[in-house]
């Protein structure tokens, strides 16, 4: 089949074209309900299937087999360390894990925080989870405690996992601190935190509630695969929304194992027994569907890679991977070959491997910009697609099929819908806009299989944020247009989500964060562009009158507070105390135009502005 042909099957008669491919898996007792509407209205996929998403991940394989072949690789440039795991060799390790979990009092739909560095226990802790059932809720590691204590009293999870250091190129950074301040936070209180102890920094443990995970692991019996619903969850990823409140999106096992095993093949062209390498970290979802589920369930290798794209040592790192592996893939976001652009403009390192595995790179997280898009076309003889996705679907929305059928590259364009997702351009009444004409993305309902079918314990929340704007259409947040070929143009996000390294960030939450120091009257957070992260957040801040400080040392303390909010990753550096901010006269911040004038672009002076002169201060900045 080409690539229109597979579209249109899956147009045509969805619940055929998915039943087929869910075919490909192995189920305790396959699914009879294809697509069905769950008690709040909304559609999810293979409901009455039973299954677990580790069997068929790990204990499948090891039946049928691959049980010698290398299922996971661990590289870690920055403890020297490397390490493979069979498919046998995993398996065993994820059903110690999960019987240690079982031994913990962990049962089926319970939740368990995952809060890891990338080491090859954060992937076990996963699989364990889904082998017994218990939901994981994986949390990235550069958050600070105030962030994952957030996530406890949300998810309230009867266990966390842990570890006592993660590595930062070469700063330790110490998560046991960071998850007894989270656990002091929170309200809710999990009986257990398992820790990890790492060689570079032991963490110092108090009893009874800390456990240390070697110790647990030696005494723990194998637990087997509990039997859970296609619509049981299998994870909670949190992700940024536009207030301070991340969102729990809810995946459930049974859509996203069938979509997590289609698109290895349509998608990224891989087949089973290969090397495939998504170049992100397991707190973000590329991690979770491309790092873990994804090519295990494909009976893949993939590979865990601790480290950065430059710096542990070189810009010449990933290319060492790839030789070293025979990676036939790569997969990685923008930000990461724009940082081995800077060091190696010439690629010269790369040079220096042998990259004849490589067939593909894969680009996501952030739209492709045309130069780093023509740099790695010019540098690297493979085909370089953008395609293009969220948290929320878990897999891509618009790629470039090239298992399906490879189509002609369009520099700035993540090509076309994938089987599943119809994609439509609405103008702010919901009328279809015409080719090249920008609007709204929003994908017609029902959402293809491995697509959230919640919010965690808010369906209210997920109904009014994406639902409800356009009746009939999920709101994807981003903003584009399609062009007379039917390819797809992302413009970037309509809301108050900013996208800095491929990280995911809220500048609502940022500026609640700044409003609650005493110092502050008002503050706007805006997002503005930057040649290696995309986007970096840029702070103003009005002082309250009368408040008696240095300029300076506030400036300081807010960068700081922001630091020990949200984290390091919120890579908030900039920030600036203004006399007043502008608005309308109805008392809007006229965050776009503060956006526009600090990006350079054209823009023009709204006519609702309460005080024209405000904006002359937001340009002096920049001059
Ligand atoms: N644990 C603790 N801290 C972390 C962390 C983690 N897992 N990940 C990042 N941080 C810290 C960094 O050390 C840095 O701290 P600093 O301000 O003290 O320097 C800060 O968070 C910002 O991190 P980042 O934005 O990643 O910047 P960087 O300068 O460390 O690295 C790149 C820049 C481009 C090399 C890096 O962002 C990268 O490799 N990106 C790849 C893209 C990616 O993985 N995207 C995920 C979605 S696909
Ligand atoms: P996340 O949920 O963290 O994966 O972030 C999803 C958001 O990242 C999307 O809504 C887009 O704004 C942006 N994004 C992801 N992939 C692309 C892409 N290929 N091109 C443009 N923007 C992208």
């Amino acid at each position: 089949m080409n690539y229109q042909q597979e579209y249109a099957a899956a147009k045509n008669d969805p619940q055929a074209f998915w039943k087929e491919k869910a075919a490909a898996l192995e189920w305790f007792a396959p699914p009879q309900e294809i697509l069905s509407l769950n008690e709040y209205g909304i559609h999810h996929w293979f409901a009455d299937g039973e299954m677990n998403t580790a069997y068929m991940a790990l204990d499948y394989h090891v039946d049928n087999g691959r049980a010698e072949q290398a299922a996971l690789i661990y590289d870690s440039p920055v403890t020297g360390k490397k390490r493979s795991y069979s498919y046998r060799q995993l398996r065993d390790e994820v059903a110690l894990c999960a019987g240690m979990l079982k031994g913990l009092g962990v049962v089926k739909g319970d939740r368990v925080i995952v809060y890891m560095p990338m080491i090859p226990q954060a992937v076990i802790a996963m699989l364990a989870c889904a082998r017994l059932g218990a939901v994981h809720s994986v949390v990235f590691g550069g958050f600070a405690a105030p962030e994952l204590a957030i996530r406890i009293d949300d998810a309230t999870p009867r266990v966390i996992l842990s570890a006592s250091c993660g590595i930062e190129v070469n700063r330790c950074v110490e998560y046991k601190p960071l998850l007894d301040r989270a656990i002091e936070l929170a309200t809710h209180t999990p009986d257990y935190s398992v820790v990890y102890q790492r060689q570079r920094k032991q963490a110092d443990m108090s009893q009874p509630r800390d456990i240390d995970w070697k110790q647990a692991m030696e005494s723990a019996r194998p637990a087997g695969c509990t039997p859970v619903m296609g619509s049981d969850p299998l994870y909670i990823l949190y992700t940024s929304g536009t207030t301070g409140k991340p969102k729990g999106v809810v995946r459930e096992n049974g859509g996203h194992a069938v979509a997590m095993k289609y698109s290895m093949k349509a998608i990224y062209d891989i087949n089973p027994g290969e090397v495939f390498w998504a170049a992100s970290d397991v707190g973000w979802v590329v991690g979770h569907s491309y790092i873990v589920y994804a090519p295990l369930l494909h009976g893949c290798t993939t590979i865990l890679y601790e480290g950065k794209p430059v710096m542990t040592p070189d810009a010449g790192a990933f290319w060492r991977v790839i030789e070293e592996y025979r990676v036939k893939a790569l997969f990685t976001a923008p930000t990461a070959f724009r940082a081995i652009r800077k060091e190696d403009p010439d690629a010269e390192l790369a040079g220096k491997y042998d990259l004849s595995s490589l067939q593909t790179l894969f680009s996501a997280g952030e739209r492709l910009d045309p130069s780093t898009f023509e740099w790695l076309g010019e540098h690297f003889k493979v085909p370089v697609i953008d395609h293009w996705w969220q948290t929320e679907t878990g897999w891509a929305i618009v790629a470039n099929m090239v298992g399906i059928e490879p189509m002609p590259l369009k520099a700035g364009s993540a090509t076309v819908p994938c089987p599943g997702y119809d994609v439509q351009i609405l103008d702010e009444q919901g009328e279809q806009a015409s080719a090249d004409q920008q609007g709204n993305i929003v994908i017609k309902l029902p959402l293809p299989p491995g697509c959230l079918t919640t919010i965690w314990g808010d369906v209210a929340r997920y109904k009014a944020g994406y639902l409800e704007a356009y009746p009939g259409f999920y709101l994807s947040g981003d903003g584009g247009y399609v062009d007379r070929d039917g390819y797809l143009f992302i413009m970037g996000r309509v809301d108050d989500v900013i996208n800095v390294a491929g990280h995911r960030l809220s500048t609502g939450e940022m500026e609640e964060i700044i409003g609650k120091h005493e110092a502050v009257a008002e503050c706007a957070v805006i997002g503005r562009d930057d040649a290696l992260k995309g986007q970096m957040p840029v702070g103003f801040v009005v002082l309250k009158n009368g408040f008696k400080g240095n300029d300076e040392e506030i400036g300081k303390a807010l960068i700081q507070l922001m630091r020990e909010e949200i984290g390091a990753v919120a890579s908030f550096k900039e920030l600036y105390i203004v006399a007043r901010l502008p608005k309308t006269r109805s008392g809007k911040l006229l965050r776009r135009t503060m956006r526009q004038i600090f990006n350079g672009e054209e823009y023009t002076v709204p006519s609702t502005i309460d005080d024209p002169g405000s904006l002359n201060e937001i340009t002096t900045l920049i001059e």
